[in-house]
Parts: C-alpha cells; structure tokens; sequence
C-alpha cells in the first residue's frame, strides 16, 4: 500500500526503476539468506497469543472450505503484518501494537436495521460455534499467506439485526484512539480506517467475523479484538479492531478509496487479469517460498463467489 505523500514518496519514484528493483532484489536475497541460515528474518518477537490467554479455545469445530495448503508459520503470521494505525513497516505492528487494550471492547451495530445495538466482546465470542477456517489471505501487494483463523460466519451477526431492505452495504470502522494507536497521529490515512461490503458479499457464509487465529485469541497486530476477514478480496478489505458495523444505503467511503481512487476500488475481488495500475497482479510470492505462484482468480474461492459478481465488468468495478 503506497501512499503518494510529498514526505513518503516512492523509492520507485525517485530511484531510477532499474536501481529499485535491484535494491528489493538484494532486500529479498538478504532475508532468504537469513531466513535458510535459520535467523530471524524481521529481527522481531511477536508476543504469542498463546502466551496472552493460556489456553486458546476449547472444542474448535474444524472449518468449511479446506484449502489443502499448509498453514503459513505463526511467527510470519504474526510478525509481518500491515496495520498502518501502529506503523507503515511491515515489522512495526508486532513492535508496536502492545498498546492496544482488547478488552474491555465492544462493536456496535447500527444503521438501517430493526435492532441495532452493541454487542459487548464476550456477547460475540458465544453468539455462534466458533471455527477454524483456514484461509489465503492474498495482499493487493504482492505477497500472500494461509492463515487458520477462528471465527464464524459474519451473517450470524448480520441476521440478528434485521437489516432494512434499504441496507445495500455493510461498512466497517476501526477503533478511532490515538493514544492506543500511535500511527493515527500522523495523516498517512484520513483516520479511523474504514471499509465496506455490499451486504450480499457481507453475508456470504465465506465472510468470517473473526475473532482468533492459531486456536487463541487474535494477537493485536492481526486486529485485537475482532476483525473481519473476505478471503476472495485483497486483504485491505479485511478491516481490524473494528468498533463498528453499519448498514448503509450507499456504498461507503473507505480509508483507501478516499486516499488513492484510482487504485483502491470498492470490490478489489482478487483477479490476476486486472493490474494494479502499477504493478501486475498474475503473480504472488506466498511468504515463506522462494519461487512465485500464479494468482488464482478470486483468490481460488470462485466457485462460493463468482456469482455475485454476474454481469459485472471487472475492469469498471476493479
Ligand atoms: N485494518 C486496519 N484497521 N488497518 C490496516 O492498516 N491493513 C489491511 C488489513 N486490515 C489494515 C487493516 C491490509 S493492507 C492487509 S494485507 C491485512 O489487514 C493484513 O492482515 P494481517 O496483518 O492479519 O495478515
């Protein structure tokens, strides 16, 4: 995610292509090098959500939609991450997002429904049977990951506030606090995150409200306490720490929408046809491998999804 800022512009921008890429060559060479000599490759310790609780959840039922991949290694998941409220670097929410207090926590549910309200964070840990959903996450920058995640089905939430049927969209905010937040003290988004789903895709059974990962609660740089998680969208539609949910008539303005229209869109469906405007997106180096893999089109999750998006060109709805 790269924000044209006059204080944070592109190294592509400045550097001449040639050097640039060479630079991230030597960047990936180096961390492969450490990686097969057994190092750290971010330097950084994670806190274990293992070591948060203790004890993880108790008689997880084994998720729909196995993917037969093997899940991506706890140390990467949790310490290569984006959360811009802790930070741009991919190291800096494992550094910093300790202080983010997950509890007390709750999210509100609001807008055009019959029963709006709040729902209190051990309200939702028991509203449905929590799963482990194994999931690739595929980021709108390249890189990709498999992720066990604990969760169930947003629509169980959505279902129990009986969306009006002027509710078109779902948007989704992230906690606004800056002093938990430390990266909300700079502009580099216009703060809180938000993002949104048209309330079709809100209540496919794919879409996770998600509140764990690795059999325990979520650590805070994957999105204490509670996020969202759409496994065929890039991953900067799965929104984190979120305080609420509202039901909508227009489509939201999301935090990258508003940044960057040109390259952000509303559906952002993973699709190895439709480039970035700067870079392609046919290809994706899955964390943890050496060679890149071909990119499936909606994240290989087309056959639960594809029909949503019927008569829809992919370029105009990008
Ligand atoms: N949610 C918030 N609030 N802030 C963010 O910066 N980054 C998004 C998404 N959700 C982001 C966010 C992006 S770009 C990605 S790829 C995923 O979170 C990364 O999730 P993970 O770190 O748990 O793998």
């Amino acid at each position: 995610m790269l924000i044209r800022r006059p204080s944070d512009i592109a190294p592509s921008e400045i550097t001449p292509r040639a050097l640039f890429e060479d630079r991230r060559q030597f960047i990936r060479d180096a961390g492969l090098f450490a990686a097969a000599a057994g190092l750290a490759v971010t330097g950084v310790h994670p806190r274990s959500a293992r070591a948060q609780t203790g004890k993880g959840f108790p008689n997880l039922k084994k998720g729909a939609y196995p993917i037969g991949e093997a899940s991506t290694p706890f140390k990467d998941v949790t310490s290569y991450n984006n959360f811009y409220e802790f930070g741009t670097g991919k190291e800096d929410p494992a550094e910093n997002a300790g202080t983010l207090k997950p509890r007390p926590w709750s999210v509100s549910v609001e807008g055009e429904c019959a029963k709006p309200r709040r729902w209190d964070l051990d309200e939702l840990l028991k509203l449905a049977a929590l799963e482990e959903r194994i999931y690739r996450l595929r980021c709108v920058e390249g890189w990709s990951m498999v992720i066990p995640w604990v969760g169930y089905p947003l629509a169980e939430l959505i279902k129990r506030a009986e969306p009006a049927s002027k509710a078109k969209y779902v948007e989704f905010t992230t906690l606004m606090d800056p002093k938990q937040m430390p990266g909300q003290r700079m502009a580099v988004l216009d703060w809180p995150y938000v993002e949104g789903l048209r309330i079709d895709e809100a209540m496919n059974p794919l879409t996770l409200l998600t509140l764990g990962l690795y059999g325990d609660v979520l650590p805070n740089q994957n999105g204490a306490p509670v996020r969202v998680v759409v496994p065929w969208k890039y991953g900067f539609k799965s929104a984190k720490s979120i305080v609420r949910i509202r039901f909508t008539e227009q489509e939201p303005r999301t935090a990258w929408n508003k940044a960057i229209a040109s390259e952000y869109g509303f559906y952002s469906n993973v699709n190895p046809q439709v480039d970035h405007p700067r870079w392609s997106q046919a290809r994706e180096r899955r964390i943890g491998e050496f060679t890149k893999r071909p990119t499936l089109m909606f994240n290989g999750y087309g056959e639960q999804v594809a029909s949503l998006y019927t008569g829809m060109d992919p370029k105009k709805f990008f």
